[in-house]
């Protein structure tokens, strides 16, 4: 798979005079897909490098004044909208196909501003490391999300236990003269971005920075072990606690990226719904062995081998019940797609989502398609339809737009699903993937 070979740079208004390329995945706003429902998915499929992965990553190039280069980088709306961060602060970020460059060498703003950071709170990730290397940093509150609030109050407490002294300003986090110094912190609840936030500030800080009940998210992992690789010294890399012990500097990275689990997981689920037996390519079943499990569970064969896994869907699916938690638990950004598989299982299943507890914002959108799903406070109580039917629906965020998907693929008849943005900033070139497996997806103006 591959995005293009033409180089384009990311729209930049920070840097006049270089010529700004046509992204050829950049949804319209009104984008919708077309789906006719019903056949069987075959066939093999490349699955991406890993969004959540790529964008700590992409951050952490501010750490050290140099070229970077970052290859399997999935091109999508939330990896051009860090890239956009990175060129307001003054890198200049150029995508030749999945690998991309950023040189932070002429880095010289420390803001990353509201109307980029409301698009996609992972902007967030840019604070540590202008931290770390300016001691300076103004970064827009990301504010609500699709589902609901999701604050960022660990990400502030932690780096202020290594004085990094953060205030609120008119919206805008701010720290000014700032020189990070080794603690321990403890987190009440396993935070991924805050977990990476940390990491970020531990490695050039002064003295020894201990995280305890940290996220051993692969995300997390990968990105501690990139900066090993940059010469950072890290202990306990995979475990609930790490030790970073600071360095003065570090070298440039130069790094793939982990392969997308959700991505991957997310083709599974579309595989076992149809019926149909498809192999996933270039994915990390050791990554995914939660969500691999459940669909086990709910009848669906799945062959795991080395970077490849085969699934096949039984003649009906059986009811399993669900509930999300941190790694290696089975993600909530999985819990939308398994909800769609679930709707056409026989028998009853019971969701529960501990991680966000309002997030099931598809549940009226699947219930539109004819999904029988009771919902009370965080727990969905799903009985297992016959058949979906084909409808209008719309996707309010990248999970909830991959489940309608999903039904949309089992559904009879033909399914019109609005606001594909949501989609594109997580999923790249869905339409075409599922196209080669054989599905029928159209996408077009809404
Ligand atoms: C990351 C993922 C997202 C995934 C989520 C949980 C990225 C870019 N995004 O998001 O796709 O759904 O992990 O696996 O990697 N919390 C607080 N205060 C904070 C931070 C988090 O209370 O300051 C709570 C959240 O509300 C949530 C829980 O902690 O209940 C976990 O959130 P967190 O792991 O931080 O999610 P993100 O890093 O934002």
């Amino acid at each position: 798979m591959d995005a293009g070979s033409r180089a384009h740079r990311t729209h930049s208004p920070s840097t006049p005079g270089i010529p700004t390329v046509a992204d050829p995945t950049e949804s319209k706003p009104m984008d919708a897909f077309l789906i006719r429902g019903g056949k069987p998915l075959a066939g093999r499929v490349e699955i991406s490098g890993a969004k959540n992965a790529a964008l700590p990553v992409m951050a952490a190039t501010l750490l050290t004044p140099a070229v970077h280069t970052l290859r399997n980088v999935p091109v999508l709306s939330d990896t051009r909208t860090m890239a956009r961060v990175l060129e307001r602060l003054g890198a200049r970020v150029e995508f030749r196909g999945h690998t991309c460059k950023i040189d932070t060498s002429a880095v010289d703003k420390v803001e990353a501003p509201y109307e980029l950071v409301r698009t996609m709170r992972a902007s967030i990730y840019v604070l540590a490391p202008l931290l770390a290397r300016f001691g300076a940093a103004r970064v827009s509150l990301p504010g609500g999300c699709a589902w609901g609030p999701r604050p960022v109050n660990l990400h502030l407490e932690s780096l202020n236990t290594m004085d990094a002294k953060l205030e609120i300003d008119h919206g805008y986090i701010v720290g000014k003269d700032v020189k990070l110094r080794g603690a321990h912190y403890n987190f009440d609840v396993v935070s991924v971005g805050a977990t990476a936030q940390l990491l970020m500030a531990g490695v050039l800080a002064e003295g020894t920075t201990v995280i305890d009940n940290a996220a051993i998210e692969p995300d997390i992992t990968a990105l501690a072990d990139v900066l090993v690789q940059c010469g950072a010294n890290i202990d306990g890399i995979g475990s609930r606690r790490m030790t970073i012990h600071g360095v003065r500097h570090l070298k440039p990275i130069d790094t793939t990226i982990i392969p997308d689990r959700i991505e991957a997981a997310t083709f599974m689920a579309a595989g076992a719904i149809t019926g149909g037996s498809i192999t996933l390519q270039r994915c990390e079943p050791l990554h995914m062995a939660a969500a691999i499990h459940k669909l086990e569970q709910s009848g669906a064969e799945i062959l795991p081998g080395n970077g490849e896994i085969t699934v096949s869907g039984p003649r009906r699916l059986t009811a399993v019940n669900v509930t999300t938690a941190p790694f290696p638990g089975f993600p909530t950004d999985m819990q939308a797609q398994m909800m769609a598989l679930l709707s056409v299982a026989e028998g009853t299943s019971v969701i529960t989502d501990t991680v966000y507890l309002d997030r099931f914002t598809h549940v009226p959108e699947l219930q539109r398609l004819g999904a029988n799903v009771r919902l009370e406070h965080n727990v969905a109580v799903i009985r297992g339809v016959e058949r979906l039917q084909g409808a209008p629906v719309m996707a309010t965020d990248i999970r909830a737009s991959a489940a309608l998907v999903i039904a949309a693929l089992a559904a009879e008849g033909e399914t019109r699903i609005s606001r594909i943005y949501h989609l594109d900033r997580g999923y790249e070139q869905f339409d075409e993937r599922l196209r080669k497996l054989g599905a029928t997806v159209e996408r077009v103006q809404d």
